[in-house]
């Protein structure tokens, strides 16, 4: 399977910087020949930017997509503050990152709304990466397996398919602080989600699970060998341009 690999940029950035980060991952992209063969590749700005890398990334075929990192749950409409699933289809983004642990801890986003929000993307024929993931003290409980498996089965609509969903493992204790998960326990894990997709047996064996949580150059070439790990969803190092690529590079 080919690698996704994915950069998460959060709400970082300028209308500068984002135009600057776009042209230089796609010119890394372009230079290393034989990448884009190996690896897929995706940006998510926050929303004011995406229309930067939309310039930027004019291309029919250009080896770099962009997304959002989350959309609303309705259609366009009286939702003041609000960005449809629609309005990003029509802005040209390919994906959307729903159900982050931050929009989950911050914006108190439930396993519902997130399988709300992806099936309103699909229907849109946007690609959506549903975000999983346990706390540390869900870990230090022995519960990882339980929480991972019921934001899983709670967080992912009837409508995905092969096609218009990834799953993205991310450990919250993991997240911008440095910790990496341990190969051993991501091959745990992502072979316990592989498992549990097996109650959708049309999506069991290719839908990709991405991880997500510290990845960098000096991990991501152990974390992307590992079995069941399809790509990455990346955080801090996505935001330069040479760590974006050293980890596809990784792979
Ligand atoms: P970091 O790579 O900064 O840990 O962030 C991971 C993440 O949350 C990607 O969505």
């Amino acid at each position: 399977m080919k690698k996704l690999i994915a950069g998460n940029w959060k709400m970082n950035g300028s209308w500068a910087e984002t135009r600057n980060l776009t042209e230089n991952i796609l010119k890394a992209i372009e230079a290393e020949s034989g990448l884009a063969d190996k690896c897929d590749f995706a940006i998510f700005p926050p929303y004011l930017y995406i229309g930067v890398a939309k310039e930027v990334l004019t291309e029919a075929d250009s080896p770099l997509v962009y997304g959002a990192q989350d959309c609303a749950l309705n259609g366009n409409g009286a939702y003041t503050g609000d960005v449809s699933a629609a309005m990003l289809r029509d802005f040209g983004c390919e994906y959307v990152i729903l159900g982050h642990s931050e929009r989950r801890q911050y914006h108190g986003e439930t396993d519902d709304v997130v399988k709300k929000k992806a099936a309103m993307a699909h229907a849109e024929g946007l690609k959506t990466i549903i975000c999983i993931g346990e706390t540390e003290s869900e870990r230090a409980a022995g519960l990882e397996k339980r929480v991972v498996g019921t934001q899983l089965s709670g967080s992912m609509p009837e409508s995905a398919t092969i096609m218009n969903t990834v799953i993205a493992y991310e450990p919250v204790w993991a997240i911008g602080t440095g910790k990496t998960a341990t190969p051993a326990d991501v091959k745990d894990m992502h072979g316990f989600i592989r498992e549990k997709l097996q109650e959708r047996i049309e999506i069991a064996k290719n839908m990709r699970i991405l991880y997500g949580g510290s990845m960098k150059p000096g991990n991501a070439a152990e974390l992307l060998a590992t079995p069941n790990v399809d790509g990455g969803l990346i955080g801090g190092a996505s935001l330069d341009a040479g760590q974006f690529l050293a980890i596809a590079k990784a792979a």
